[in-house]
């Protein structure tokens, strides 16, 4: 284990001293916010990144995702190098001290740099007696890091930059996919888009990409999947604001190709936010309808969703992509408090998990997921399973779906619902690409496993159920 040869640049250190510092204490904040768990790393995000001018938010989101990317690494590093922690009241001190350590082992900002700016940002803190033993300890740092690495590496935290609970989690479930799991886990996700086929074929909107110089590639799991070379910024898409392409991760794309939703079937989209997939089942089945119906009034897609101001964005996705849900905002399992008693014809329940098959896009994940979460989540996802199932159709599917890699949450989870609801059975998925002969994920107890592939799509897990 060593910091990589090639950082990542810093463009700002020649920029106007105040923005960029001002970038860093925001990075403070929220680095501070994930650490006390005040929120996710992309809602700290959101509450405090107005507080940076614009040409400085790619900087911020570097430091913060950065950080929390090599948590684990840079978290032993500091214990090693503090003879006591800090207090909780010093959290903010401890944000200030990964983001310095971050900056000298994975940014091209000039050490010395690096140790004047986290050593001035404890005076901005207010915290001025703290600026000697930050300066001493990341003067240590610079002299000692061969040394210090070399004692922490044979940790399996250290080594794999991950958890040690996730480490074991993953050892003893997927043995033989550990090692993809972890390296894909560590690494940057690519930008995958759907693109709205009931607007542009795949073919046509890769080819307006190629014209305007973006490369991209075509998913071989998904069939509206392209993948970007680079990262760019959405508006530089062909026809974004015209809602002919999203960005959503091949792996999510799947679950409305599985389901299939068609012209005048009823659907539930149980847990909605932000709505990609609810985009994505009304583009579905307006691609596949008779070329006289108005696109809105072919499927009947009620989308429940808990967080009022998560529904918000699914109002915003499917404004710009100009097609229209039954939005409601409720807990999908209090049925009294949404449903109106007509069964749906087709059920997705894309329910909340530990997120364990995206922690390069959530990497938060590696401060503040405990193993007690995945009981915890395994009964939420027990629980609405067990409601939204009343609500199904004879004869109609429900598609179960997380972006976990832990079979409490699905394939057990599927198990356990299995034995105990006589009406319910396992269709089995069709996985395969016709084109290239090739099949997506591996097959779980029940249903279907993907793990996070480098430079591909995310993990995931499907499973297809019927109502007899
Ligand atoms: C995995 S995300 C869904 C992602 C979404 N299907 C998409 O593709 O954009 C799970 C969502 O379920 C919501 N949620 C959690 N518990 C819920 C409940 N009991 N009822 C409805 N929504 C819930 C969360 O707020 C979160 O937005």
């Amino acid at each position: 284990m060593t910091f990589p040869d090639k950082k990542i640049v810093d463009n700002t250190t020649n920029g106007a001293p105040s923005i960029q510092h001002s970038a860093r204490l925001v990075a403070i904040q929220v680095i501070t916010g994930v650490l006390s768990q005040q929120g996710a790393l992309s809602t700290q995000l959101a509450r405090h990144q107005q507080d940076v001018s614009s040409e400085h938010i790619p900087l911020l989101k570097e430091l913060c995702f950065g950080v929390c990317r090599q948590y684990p690494l840079l978290n032993s590093i500091a214990l090693h190098l503090l003879s006591h922690p800090f207090e909780e009241k010093d959290t903010d001190l401890y944000a200030t001290l990964l983001l310095g350590l971050y900056q000298l082992g994975y940014m091209n900002t000039p050490d010395h740099a690096a140790v004047h700016e986290t050593v001035e940002a404890c005076r901005s803190l207010k915290k001025d007696w703290a600026t000697k033993l930050m300066n001493a300890v990341l003067r240590r740092y610079q002299r000692e890091a061969d040394e210090i690495i070399g004692q922490l590496e044979a940790m399996p935290s250290v080594e794999y930059n991950h958890p040690k609970w996730l480490v074991k989690r993953f050892v003893k479930h997927w043995p033989e996919h550990f090692e993809q799991i972890i390296e894909a886990s560590n690494s940057h996700p690519p930008m995958c888009i759907r693109v709205n086929t009931s607007v542009v074929s795949r073919e046509t909107y890769l080819e307006n990409l190629i014209e305007k110089g973006i490369d991209a590639t075509i998913g071989q799991a998904s069939p509206s999947a392209l993948y970007l070379r680079s990262a760019i910024k959405v508006t530089e898409l062909p026809d974004f604001e015209k809602g002919f392409s999203s960005v959503q991760d091949e792996s999510a794309q799947l679950a409305a190709h599985i389901l299939a939703p068609r012209s005048g079937e009823k659907v539930l989209d149980a847990c909605a936010a932000p709505g990609g997939k609810t985009g994505h089942l009304l583009e579905f089945a307006a691609s596949h309808q008779a070329s006289h119906q108005n696109a809105n009034a072919i499927l009947d897609l009620t989308a429940v969703e808990l967080e009022p101001w998560r529904l918000e964005k699914i109002e915003a996705n499917l404004e710009r992509i100009g097609l229209m849900a039954n939005l409601q905002c409720a807990d999908a399992s209090e049925l009294s408090t949404w449903w109106d008693g007509q069964a749906f014809d087709k059920i997705l329940l894309d329910a909340p998990c530990s997120a364990t098959g995206v922690i390069r896009r959530n990497p938060d994940i590696k401060i503040n997921r405990k193993p007690a979460d995945i009981d915890e989540l395994s009964a939420i996802q027990k629980h609405i399973i067990d409601q939204v199932w009343q609500t199904l159709k004879p004869s109609g599917y429900l598609l179960y779906a997380t972006c976990s890699l832990m079979p409490e949450e699905n394939e057990q989870q599927i198990a356990g619902f299995l034995a105990t609801h006589d009406d319910a059975i396992e269709v089995p998925l069709n996985t395969l690409n016709p084109d290239l002969q090739t099949e997506w994920g591996v097959p779980a107890q029940h249903g279907r496993q993907l793990f996070p592939t480098l430079k591909g799509h995310d993990g995931f897990y499907y499973c297809l159920l019927k109502k007899q």
